[in-house]
């Protein structure tokens, strides 16, 4: 990070926000580290329990229980309690589709649909303790699926329905899932694509899938298997109305989400009942400052972690009115985000850097032809703010009437850590900082020893208590569990990313520590993406790296060497293979051909270099190199290829 962020001063920002005296919001922050347990429980009261828990934390480093004993169901917290209130008929959703089809969900029709889906799940032979795979588009039917898994014990997990028929194998082969859900298409960019035959693929290849049930999404062509596949309609046409919720224990997995790591195989991220819904109640309140008469945009994709607790969890425990949008922000042109905050008079918007990046390319003048006045709070999410964008957002998006809150979190913390509270008492914010940890959040810096470092000195943030939405463990594997998050300092919770307070001690995300990428805010594990590389049996050796980008933050790049006798493949072929092993979103920009990889003289490849490489940056000692010719070799092929 530059001097110039370490110092931002706080002349230039928002002057007419509500700044509640900050050392009374610190306060409220010590008093939550001092008395954790009586805080998090005063939290988990504001949910309903059918049986009150008789512990508050069982501490079994590194493995959380929250709420010990007590008993609850995540679809009476989001849908039963509103019904028996004037919610019962208020807007849940109003969705849209991507060529503008509308529809509009109240709670008691939301309360029906996943009542009847749960019906149709169980009549299929669904109980409690078994896994269903979602694969799902951004349409009502994905909340109502995973709301109705957990109205009847059943636990999820949910698949981006950008990922590849084998990405989805590999996530329904660990988890073992039963039945996968999914629909005949969707429609991205004005053309359909085809889920169910994406699902058909990844099916072949496992064993746990007894049926399918498809929903009439695009009513294109496909292929049914009368025994195994079945349409949404017919499961749920003779369906009751009401399902009788099966009460879990509080840490029973409400759903698992497969995120990339540092090895090929992605982990699965589980996620409790009591814990994670306490937290992600908690913190929606506290960031978005959410209020009954609010229309609540976060324009996430369910398959990913912040839609779970952002557009499903957070909002409906709320009781709020939320807008879903199926398709990309900027199809038909760049103006469709704008009008769709006019149309449903959003006052909340919850989005990525990259997005706004992307929006803000198109200059100023197609904003400035919406009013965007029914906004009043802005977020972000997924990757660090770059102070330009922080700007534009803030200028010409908020008219400098609006806060943003920069959230800092992760799949694994199940909400947002670091981040602005305005619900709490907003501090001054500084373009490019998420600020400061939320109440309960004991979030430090520290070196290599785990030493705490003095401000201005980058180190790894930690987190040293644990908190209601911290991942239980990793699916069927506690020991890369402990490995993973555990054994870098193993007495904090260990996120991978670097960072740096700065002299007011606010906290600035300097990128990740380890081998993940964040591409437009995913997360991609560069050695997963070499995995695919080098499944192709024309590769040899393979080594991924990101280089900066301005739109989105990261782009993949890919240095591969070719087996002999294989010189003819092409950067396109190696390309779509990639899109086909992983999917769209895993596909390097570049892929470069060389002789040889900088390996060190013990035969490992030497990520420092590709990355520095790959990014045009001064690459430093090469001397424990075993050749150093391949950096050279690696930088001609770079600089031949693309006429750098
Ligand atoms: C990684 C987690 C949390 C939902 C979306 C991403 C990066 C996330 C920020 C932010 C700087 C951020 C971190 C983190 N990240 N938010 N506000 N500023 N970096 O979830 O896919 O699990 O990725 O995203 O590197 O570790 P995820």
């Amino acid at each position: 990070m530059s001097d110039k962020n370490l110092d931002s001063d706080l002349a230039s920002l928002p002057t007419n926000i509500r700044h509640i005296p900050t050392q009374k919001y610190f306060d409220y922050c010590n008093y939550s580290l001092e008395n954790n347990e009586s805080f998090w429980e005063e939290m988990a009261e504001k949910l309903e329990w059918s049986k009150k828990w008789e512990k508050v934390l069982e501490w079994n480093k590194p493995f959380s229980k929250w709420f010990v004993g007590g008993k609850l169901n995540a679809s009476v917290n989001t849908i039963d309690r509103h019904l028996s209130t004037w919610r019962k008929n208020k807007i849940a959703y109003y969705w849209e589709g991507e060529p503008g089809d509308k529809r509009t969900l109240t709670y008691s029709e939301l309360s029906k649909e996943v009542n009847k889906f749960a019906y149709g799940l169980k009549s299929l032979g669904i109980e409690k303790g078994d896994r269903i795979a979602l694969y799902m588009p951004m349409i009502p039917e994905f909340p109502i699926a995973m709301l109705a898994a957990n109205r009847i014990g059943a636990t999820y997990t949910a698949v981006f329905s950008g990922f590849s028929s084998s990405a989805l194998a590999g996530r329904i082969q660990d988890s073992e899932a039963k039945l996968v859900v999914t629909a005949d298409g969707v429609y991205r960019r004005g053309k359909v694509i085809q889920l169910k035959k994406i699902v058909d693929e990844a099916v072949k290849t496992t064993d746990s899938v007894q049926n399918t049930i498809v929903f009439n999404r695009t009513s294109t062509d496909i292929n049914m298997e009368s025994e195994r596949d079945m349409w949404w309609d017919e499961v749920t046409q003779d369906a009751d109305e009401y399902v009788k919720p099966e009460p879990v224990e509080s840490d029973h997995p409400l759903f698992i989400l497969y995120t990339s790591g540092t090895t090929g195989k992605p982990k699965g991220v589980v996620h409790g009942t009591g814990g994670y819904l306490t937290y992600v109640n908690a913190t929606h309140k506290w960031v978005f400052d959410v209020k009954d008469d609010d229309v609540y945009w976060c324009a996430a994709d369910i398959g990913w972690i912040t839609g779970h607790s952002y557009i499903v969890y957070g909002p409906l425990l709320h009781g709020l009115s939320s807008v879903m949008y199926e398709g990309a922000l900027d199809y038909p042109n760049p103006e469709r985000s704008w009008e769709i905050v006019d149309k449903y008079g959003v006052k909340v918007l919850y989005t990525s850097p990259t997005a706004i990046r992307s929006l803000m390319k198109h200059g100023d003048d197609l904003p400035k032809k919406y009013s965007l006045d029914s906004l009043r709070l802005l977020g972000t999410v997924g990757e660090p703010i770059n102070p330009a964008a922080w700007d534009w957002y803030y200028n010409i998006i908020g008219k400098k009437r609006c806060p943003i809150v920069d959230t800092w979190w992760q799949t694994e913390t199940g909400g947002i850590l670091i981040s602005p509270s305005p619900n709490l008492g907003l501090v001054p914010l500084k373009p490019g900082s998420a600020t400061f940890p939320l109440p309960g959040i004991d979030a430090k810096i520290v070196n290599e020893k785990g030493e705490i470092v003095e401000h201005g000195t980058k180190g790894y943030i930690v987190i040293r208590k644990p908190w209601p939405g911290m991942l239980m463990s990793l699916y069927d594997d506690p020991e890369r569990y402990k490995s993973v998050y555990w054994s870098k300092f193993p007495d904090f919770y260990y996120p991978g990313d670097y960072a740096v307070q700065d002299k007011e001690g606010y906290f600035w995300f300097l990128g990740r520590a380890d081998e993940v990428l964040k591409v437009a805010g995913h997360r991609l594990g560069t050695i997963e993406i070499e995995d695919a590389l080098v499944s192709h049996p024309a590769v040899a050796e393979a080594a991924v790296a990101g280089k900066p980008d301005q739109i989105k933050g990261e782009a993949v790049v890919a240095f591969v060497t070719l087996r002999i006798g294989h010189k003819s493949i092409s950067e396109m072929d190696l390309k779509l293979h990639v899109r086909n092993e992983l999917g769209p979103i895993a596909v390097p920009q570049d892929v470069y051909f060389v002789s040889g990889l900088p390996k060190t003289r013990s035969g490992k490849i030497m990520r420092r270099v590709v990355k520095a490489v790959a990014s045009g940056i001064e690459i430093g000692d090469v001397t424990t190199l075993e050749d150093e010719g391949t950096v050279e070799d690696l930088k001609k092929a770079f600089k031949q290829l693309k006429g750098n």
